[in-house]
Formats: C-alpha cells, sequence, structure tokens
C-alpha cells in the first residue's frame, strides 16, 4: 500500500543530511573488510604490482606491519597469498606442503605481531606452487584430476591451519574438498578453524592482475573452465553453495564481486548463512584506471561498490581498497 504525489514525496526523507542517515538501509564499517595480501621473498621488499596500482608484494617482516595497520584500522581479517619462487614450483605442487614455505612463515609473522587482533584468512589451492599455474594436480591429458587434488589440499590446508591460520578458505573447486578438509581439520583437533569456501567462483576474466601478483600468470597454458562456473550460470551457484554447507563450510563466497551481485542475493535469501564476496584483483584495477582516467573519483567508487555488496546480503568484502576503505570510513 502506498499513497501517491502530493500526498507522497519521496524527496522529502532526502532533503538534509541527518535525514538521509536516520532512513540509510545499510552500513558499512571496516569491520567488514577483509584485505588481501600477497607475500614474497627477502627482507625489507617491497615490490609494487604493475597491473594493481597502489598493492605491493611484501616480505614477511612486511607483512607483519601490514597486518598491525590492519588491527589499526579496524580490518578485522587479512588474507595471504604467496609469491612462490620459481625453482619451488612444480607440478605437484609439493611446496603448498613444506611447514617453513612462504605462506607458514608469514601466518607466523602475522601471529607474533599482532597475536588474536587480526584473523589470518588463507588460500587452499596449488596455483602459486605450480609449475604450471592450475590450481590442481594434471593428468598426462592436462585435465585437472579432482579426488588426488583434494588429498593434497587437505595436507596443504592442514600445513596451513599448524601454522596457525583461523579461515581456511578453499579456491580450487575441486569437488568434495569440503568436507574431506573438515573432516582432517576435526581429526587434527583444529575445531575453531573455520572454512570459508570458495563456493561460487566463476572461470573469469576479471582474475588477471592477481595471476601477475602470484607469479602464475605467465606460467598458465589454458583456462581453468574445467572447475571454475560458467558466468552464465546462476542455479548451478546454488547447488554449489548448497553442498559446501553441507559438507562443513562456515562461510561461504562468491566471486568475483560486483559482476556478480545477483548470485550473492540469491544465496543469502536461500540458506541463510554467512555470505562474503571477493572484489577481485580485475575489480580493483578497473576503479584504479578509471580514477587514473578522470573518469571518476577514487573515493567514492571504493565507498559506493563496497556499500553495494552490503546491500546485496553480504557479511563482508576481500578488497585490495580495504585499507583506503577503512581510512575514509573512519573519518
Ligand atoms: C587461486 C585464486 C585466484 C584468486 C584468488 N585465489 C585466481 C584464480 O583462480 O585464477 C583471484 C583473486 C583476484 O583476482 O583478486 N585459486
Amino acid at each position: 500500500m502506498t499513497a501517491s504525489y502530493p500526498a507522497l514525496r519521496m524527496r522529502r526523507s532526502r532533503a538534509s543530511a541527518w535525514s538521509r542517515a536516520l532512513h540509510r538501509e545499510n552500513v558499512l564499517t571496516p569491520a567488514d573488510l577483509i584485505w588481501p595480501l600477497f607475500v614474497t621473498e627477502g627482507k625489507g621488499v617491497e615490490e609494487p604490482i604493475g597491473s594493481l596500482p597502489g598493492v605491493s608484494r611484501w616480505s614477511v617482516d612486511g607483512i607483519a606491519k601490514q597486518a598491525k595497520l590492519a588491527a589499526e584500522l579496524g580490518v578485522p581479517c587479512i588474507a595471504l597469498f604467496p609469491n612462490t619462487q620459481a625453482d619451488r614450483r612444480s607440478d605437484d605442487g609439493a611446496e603448498a606442503l613444506n611447514p617453513d614455505n612462504l605462506m607458514c612463515r608469514a601466518i607466523k609473522a602475522v601471529r607474533d605481531a599482532c597475536g588474536n587482533d587480526v584473523g589470518i584468512l588463507t588460500d587452499v589451492a596449488l596455483d602459486p606452487y605450480t609449475n604450471h599455474g592450475q590450481d590442481g594436480l594434471l593428468d598426462d591429458a592436462g585435465y585437472v584430476v579432482n579426488d588426488d587434488t583434494i588429498a593434497v589440499l587437505v595436507d596443504q590446508a592442514i600445513n596451513q591451519a599448524e601454522a596457525g591460520a583461523d579461515i581456511i578458505a578453499p579456491s580450487d573447486m575441486m569437488d568434495g574438498r569440503v568436507r574431506s578438509i573438515r573432516m582432517a581439520l576435526e581429526m587434527g583437533e583444529h575445531h575453531n578453524v573455520q572454512i570459508m569456501a570458495y563456493a561460487a567462483k566463476y572461470a573469469s576474466a576479471f582474475y588477471g592482475p592477481f595471476r601477475d601478483a602470484v607469479g602464475s600468470g605467465g606460467l598458465l597454458k589454458g583456462d581453468k573452465k574445467s572447475y571454475q562456473m560458467d558466468p552464465a550460470n546462476g542455479d548451478e551457484a546454488l547447488r554449489e553453495v548448497a553442498l559446501d554447507i553441507a559438507e562443513g563450510a562456515d562461510s561461504v563466497m562468491v566471486k568475483p564481486g560486483l559482476p556478480y551481485l545477483d548470485i550473492v542475493r540469491r544465496v543469502k535469501e536461500r540458506f541463510e548463512v554467512p555470505t562474503f564476496a571477493y572484489q577481485v584483483s580485475g575489480e580493483y584495477a578497473m576503479i584504479e584506471a578509471a580514477a587514473a582516467a578522470g573518469a571518476g573519483e577514487r573515493d567514492a567508487l571504493v565507498l559506493e561498490t563496497l556499500m553495494a555488496f552490503k546491500r546485496a546480503g553480504c557479511s563482508g568484502v576481500l578488497t585490495y581498497h580495504a585499507p583506503l576503505a577503512a581510512k575514509l570510513l573512519s573519518q
């Protein structure tokens, strides 16, 4: 039921700032953000990433400082991604299982620096460790095999949990991996380690800068369409999410972000579980390119896009703009 003009003037409630504040339906705070960070070897190293202007790879000591900054800014969680040195990449991604790999050293350094002031999310997938850039093991025909890959992912997840990861985030899209990882975590007494499943992850053209950042882009031949989802599909995302919840995911993620907000909304309405979205590297780069071209104002673009995630139903957003957004939001 509604009145009509002039009894109803929608502009009445928009006429002043206090009234707009009073009627605002959604809020965005630094606590809604997860900040992805890239780790590289060395000490005191900062390597800017060309296709992600404003984002760098940091050596482990620098990662710890960034994590402290996150805590100071009220950003509750960081996500770590390693740029594994070339001579440690192999067919089978075995470096993922090394308890002293870059990732594990970064996890420990963040824990030492921040205690429990910041959550540590770690990606489970083999692409930063393989010499072919795929997320799993290949058979002779170059197909990414499912079940043998899961066995490695389980060991990778346990390796990360043992180093101190708080949230294990399988991003590989293999079938059945959430159940296997959950069971292994339970058996390993990691009862409180969460799983945030990349449940609906699309085979997207928006991941390019990320692959530069972790150094897998130049290695990757072909695409990831035999495991990541077809951008044409929506119902299939709901099946993926249902499976991951049934297998023991604590929260689910939709990825990329803005082009898939319809999926976020459907997931949230259907399952009523904590739902996250990843505003991925290509989305970040688009905003930066627009700002650099004078086609939009960076701060406003960042805050508007992040609010869109909240409106769509997200509990939180992974975004490279997290520190900027957190600063803007606390002004
Ligand atoms: C790896 C992974 C990817 C991203 C997160 N984890 C890339 C891919 O699947 O190729 C993309 C993140 C981004 O683009 O910011 N499995």
